[in-house]
């Protein structure tokens, strides 16, 4: 237990910023590592687009991606750690970042694809912020079940978790 709460304090401060394209060769970088692809995602010329970058002692950490499917519903595309920074709670600070940004944007619902086989984290942190599996269809290209979460946006979100970080424009 004492080890794990060490470990979690070993990133004196997490910084999420936000439409930070200047770390965009980066991010491309940490997608090609996690991924294995140089797609990140189709487009990034969506409006409105969500860009989020978190960085933990100088570096990037991790990204978070997404943009609107309608005038209700927000999409996160595409989001991934460093696994060098895994376990940490970078992915949770990114999602929680994008719930409130997608809120603050007028959108009342989050969505995402994940493969539960091939990336099963993505799925607990989906079930740890309330999403609910919407549907799901056998993704042969993948390998796997695509699962697509979906989670309602609440005007009063559970207050973030303690946890010390800073948001940047
Ligand atoms: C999935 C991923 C984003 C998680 O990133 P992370 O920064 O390590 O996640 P966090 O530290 O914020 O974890 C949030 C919670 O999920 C849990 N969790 C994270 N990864 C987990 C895993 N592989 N198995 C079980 N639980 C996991 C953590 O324990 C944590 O729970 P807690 O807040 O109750 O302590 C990261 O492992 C990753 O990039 N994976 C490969 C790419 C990927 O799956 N992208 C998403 C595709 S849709």
């Amino acid at each position: 237990m004492e080890k794990i709460a060490e470990q979690k304090n070993r990133f004196a401060e997490i910084q999420v910023q936000r439409d930070s394209f200047v770390h965009l060769d980066a991010v491309r970088d940490l997608n090609r590592r996690v991924f294995g692809e140089d797609r990140l995602i189709n487009r990034l010329d969506h409006e409105p687009l969500i860009f989020l970058t978190a960085h933990c002692n100088g570096r990037l950490a991790g990204f978070k991606i997404g943009y609107s499917l309608n005038r209700r519903v927000f999409y996160s595309a595409k989001s991934a750690t460093d696994p060098d920074f895994r376990k940490h709670g970078i992915a949770r600070i990114l999602m929680d970042t994008m719930i409130r940004d997608a809120l603050v944007l007028g959108f009342n619902e989050l969505q995402y694809d994940t493969f539960p086989a091939l990336y099963p984290g993505m799925l607990i942190i989906g079930f740890k912020f309330g999403f609910q599996i919407k549907s799901l269809h056998w993704n042969p290209d993948y390998g796997d079940f695509q699962v697509r979460l979906a989670r309602r946006l609440q005007m009063r979100e559970p207050p973030v978790r303690e946890q010390q970080f800073r948001y940047f424009r």
